[in-house]
């Protein structure tokens, strides 16, 4: 015969109860902090939350851009790893691809470090900002990164190029150099005592690594200095205009002045020309857009991986003249409390064209956690265009739906 059960029984099996939920949360957490979770479908963006693959993993594309092509977007990034080591190249540039942009499927590594030592991209060196543009000439994908050499902290200031026949790769790394070595910028300023700089001696190198420690500001900018062996490229972006030239934006000049170089018709390398922009601004982390016969700007200021002030600019032609705007931010980020002034917590890496919609706009931003590097985050936000430029609101959550018209 059935009975109910005593109190000592109904504690006992509370107790188990409560031991099997504290388990489950356990597994919960475990997966969590692993990383592993099942793979969910999403329908918004959640700026600043964790972003699952279609493996459950956490999206692994840091300083990244996207490529869009037949119909398919390819969300190309820095996979770092945890930990300080982390912040050098371990593994290469991870890509993603996408056709709603919610939901990303893993395409692994397009472009791996190597283990030989002698290559310019062997593991430990600093893989930066990669970018892949289309070359519907060649039918080749082509990748540019931001590279300094193992070792050698920041100093080297190069860019590397990749290419593929497939735009999930694999990449072949091509070569890596300064920018525009032996060039002269279209915008130089020829007035006579100016004029001095375009007559490069000997004892100008001296000076320059002189100059670099003690007075960054002297009257001599460093594109002077840098014209026989090539120009500095650190933070860098890449823009294909409606006529098919392709251009490089990248910090310059010990990251003080910007400079916008045009790619050869095959991407694979600087044709030569070449423009100075927001001297001394001390500008990083660009990205650009063309709007309506427009060209808009986003970068941030210049202080390593902690947030500051974004910075917007507009122009008539991709060589300029660009007219700054001022920061773009509106809003807050209530998981770290950080507003305009901090960029939410994020520094601008890409601005997103939406295919098939008219005046849709992304502006993607990287959280960085440089102590932990794997964890940084990402910030999608739409931009908002007004009469005199843009804004870029902060919000929780939102879908592509923003974009429709009224
Ligand atoms: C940031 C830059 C990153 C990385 C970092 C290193 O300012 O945007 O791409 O270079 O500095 O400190």
């Amino acid at each position: 015969m059935r009975r109910g059960f005593d109190s000592h029984q109904l504690k006992g099996l509370s107790l188990m109860c409560l031991r099997s939920v504290s388990l489950l949360l356990a597994a919960l957490s475990t997966l969590a902090a692993c990383g592993v979770c099942p793979a969910a479908e999403y329908h918004a963006f959640r700026p600043g939350q964790q972003w699952l693959d279609d493996n459950g993993e956490v999206i692994n594309a840091h300083g990244g851009g996207i490529l869009h092509h037949e119909g398919v977007y390819y969300w190309f990034g820095e996979h770092k790893i945890a930990g300080r080591r982390g912040n050098t190249a371990q593994v290469g540039v991870h890509v993603y691809a996408s056709t709603d942009l919610y939901n990303w499927r893993d395409e692994g590594i397009a472009l791996a470090v190597s283990d030989d030592p002698d290559s310019d991209i062997v593991r430990g060196c600093v893989i930066e900002r990669p970018k892949v543009i289309y070359n519907a000439t060649t039918n080749r994908f082509v990748m540019w990164f931001h590279l300094e050499l193992r070792g050698q902290g920041y100093a080297a200031a190069r860019s590397g190029v990749a290419v593929a026949d497939r735009p999930t790769g694999p990449y072949e790394f091509l070569r890596s150099g300064r920018a525009v070595v032996g060039q002269w910028p279209l915008n130089l300023d020829r007035t006579p005592e100016r004029e001095r700089w375009t007559q490069p001696e000997q004892d100008d190198q001296q000076l320059s690594r002189r100059r670099r420690r003690r007075d960054p500001d002297g009257e001599i900018p460093f594109f002077y200095f840098d014209f026989p062996g090539g120009q500095m490229a650190r933070d860098m972006t890449l823009f294909v205009d409606d006529d098919g030239a392709a251009y490089h934006l990248y910090a310059s000049e010990e990251n003080r002045t910007f400079q916008i170089a045009r790619l050869t018709d095959d991407y694979l390398d600087h044709a030569g020309d070449f423009v100075r922009v927001f001297e001394r601004r001390l500008m990083e982390a660009p990205a650009i857009c063309r709007r309506q016969g427009k060209y808009y700007f986003l970068a941030s200021g210049c202080t390593g991986w902690a947030p500051n002030a974004a910075r917007s600019a507009v122009a008539d032609a991709v060589f300029g003249p660009w007219q700054e705007l001022g920061n773009p931010c509106v809003g807050v980020n209530p998981a770290n409390g950080l507003g305009a002034e901090k960029t939410f917590g994020a520094q601008s890496t890409f601005i997103l064209p939406v295919a098939g919609r008219e005046d849709a706009y992304i502006a993607m931003f990287d959280i960085w956690r440089p102590r932990n590097p794997i964890d940084g985050r990402y910030v999608w936000l739409p931009i908002e265009f007004t009469d005199d430029g843009y804004q870029i609101r902060w919000r929780d959550e939102w879908d592509l739906s923003v974009f429709d018209k009224p």
